[in-house]
């Protein structure tokens, strides 16, 4: 929605609270404690909050059904107008609730004088908060499953390629490339279930709850709620009124999002670099340097991993901006907005540049290929061959360290080792042993449940094409 224009100071006397005030709203108050300038976003659920309303009202004999009609309709042209930015805005309205309230009263008289029957702005903006909210965690899943449906693509095209997994940044054991990426799909499948399970808590319906009390007028909230699909109806209204947890609760979903996004950026920002040369990421998603022309910088990533740090900071805002209010509605509560839709749309804005990013990014099979054989990632494979034979893990570890330490001094590989040197370390040694060696047999020995096993990674590959609904491929 663009602003038609900037919310502009007051002329006396227009307050929807007027009576009982004998001065004028000061500008600087106004200019101070305006939300309409963000709120704004609210637009469109806060009409279809209203409109349910305004159903519920007929239904109740609270208005009459023309009124209602009536209602609906103008609140569906002054929908028009704000979509189409012929809308004003005016700071004196303080916020998107009474300008969609002054508009609807300006078209209809006493009749959309009627629509804040039996309705207060603290129940009302609690409302079109968790519809916004609602529909927000309903784009991210969307988006977080593109993500790793672009995961589980590179995964199935490097189903076969092993790379040396790091622990400390150091190499480890290797790993099936696609292990790795699947990885990525596990923490993004928590983070879609942290948000799903958030959106079961957002989907409750305050209106009803009025200021603080409830109301004295024969409302029917379920009505409400039915209309606006809320699953359930908020039992408390001194709560529903004020609470923010569903807010502080998505914000930390989306952080924890983020934060994983971010590992993932740091990791590929690494794997991309010269000195690893284990990715190419598509030249569409990088930027070069002003001055030097050689440079493809990671940009794109950085900003990823960057972004993480506002979705935190707006996480922390919220906990710290309820943590010391008394309970029913406080202004402060107006605060949370723009901490809250920064996070959405930072999530949605790395969003939509991650899954082309994934898609389009290519490993490169040669140098980790001439690599991989460096860093002794087949020493655990080894130590588990003697285990196997009966030694104890401590002593296999031991021996397997002074192989190590021998291949080290050599500049060789374990499996270039001669039989004869490593007898001298290990009583017993035998041919056989070789058979754990090198980077795929290390890899092709692994049985454990989610190892990174070939069968058991497609396993998971498996798995994730089910839970993300990708069809057969045609080969
Ligand atoms: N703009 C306000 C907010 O965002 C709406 C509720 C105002 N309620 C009140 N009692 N002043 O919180």
């Amino acid at each position: 929605m663009s602003p038609a224009s900037d919310p502009q100071p007051s002329a006396p006397g227009t307050k929807a609270w007027a009576g009982v005030f004998r001065e004028a709203t000061d500008p600087r108050v106004e200019a101070f404690s305006e939300s309409v300038s963000f709120d704004r976003r609210l637009a469109d659920d806060d009409i279809d909050g209203s409109i349910a309303h305004a159903r519920m009202l007929a239904a109740c004999g609270l208005v009459t059904l023309p009124e209602a009609d009536a209602i609906t309709q103008a609140l569906e042209e002054i929908r028009a107008d704000i979509r189409a930015g012929r809308f004003e805005f005016t700071a004196a309205k303080e916020d998107i609730h009474l300008h969609i309230e002054s508009a609807l009263t300006a078209r209809l008289g006493d009749t959309g004088r009627k629509i804040h029957t039996a309705r207060s702005r603290n129940d009302q903006v609690a409302t079109d908060l968790r519809l916004y909210c609602r529909r927000a965690i309903d784009r991210i899943d969307t988006g977080l499953a593109d993500l790793q449906r672009a995961f589980l693509g590179l995964a199935e095209r490097e189903a076969d390629l092993v790379i040396p997994g790091y622990t400390h940044l150091r190499r480890a054991q290797p790993v099936l490339a696609a292990h790795q990426l699947l990885a990525w799909c596990e923490k993004l499948g928590r983070d879609r279930d942290r948000l799903a399970d958030c959106r079961r808590r957002v989907n409750v319906m305050p209106l009803g709850s009025g200021a603080i009390a409830g109301t004295s007028l024969p409302i029917d909230r379920s009505h409400v709620a039915e209309a606006l699909g809320f699953e359930s109806v908020a039992a408390n209204s001194l709560d529903a009124a004020s609470d923010r947890d569903f807010v502080c609760e998505l914000a930390f979903g989306i952080a924890l999002t983020a934060v994983h996004l971010s590992q993932w950026a740091e990791e590929w920002i690494i794997y991309s670099t010269q000195e690893f040369s284990f990715l190419r990421l598509p030249e569409g998603f990088c930027t070069g340097s002003s001055i030097m022309p050689q440079k493809i910088n990671p940009d794109v990533l950085e900003l990823v991993r960057g972004k993480s740090a506002r979705t935190i900071g707006n996480a922390q805002a919220l906990l710290v901006l309820v943590k010391g209010l008394p309970t029913a509605y406080n202004r402060d509560l107006q605060e949370d907005k723009e901490r809250i839709f920064d996070s959405i749309d930072t999530l949605e804005a790395v969003l939509r540049v991650a899954a082309p990013l994934v898609a389009g990014t290519r490993f490169d099979r040669e140098r980790i290929a001439a690599s991989i054989d460096r860093g002794h990632l087949d020493a655990t494979s080894l130590m588990e061959a003697l285990i196997a034979q009966g030694m104890p893990q401590r002593k296999a570890h031991e021996t397997v360290g002074h192989l190590v330490r021998r291949a080290m001094t050599r500049g060789v590989a374990l499996a270039d080792l001669t039989d004869e040197e490593c007898s001298r370390d290990c009583a017993g040694w035998d041919a056989a042993y070789r058979g754990a060696l090198g980077a795929s047999r290390a890899v092709e020995r692994m049985r454990s449940f989610g190892s990174t096993a070939p069968a058991a990674v497609a396993e998971q590959v498996a798995g994730w094409r089910r839970r993300l609904g990708v069809g057969a491929v045609d080969t």
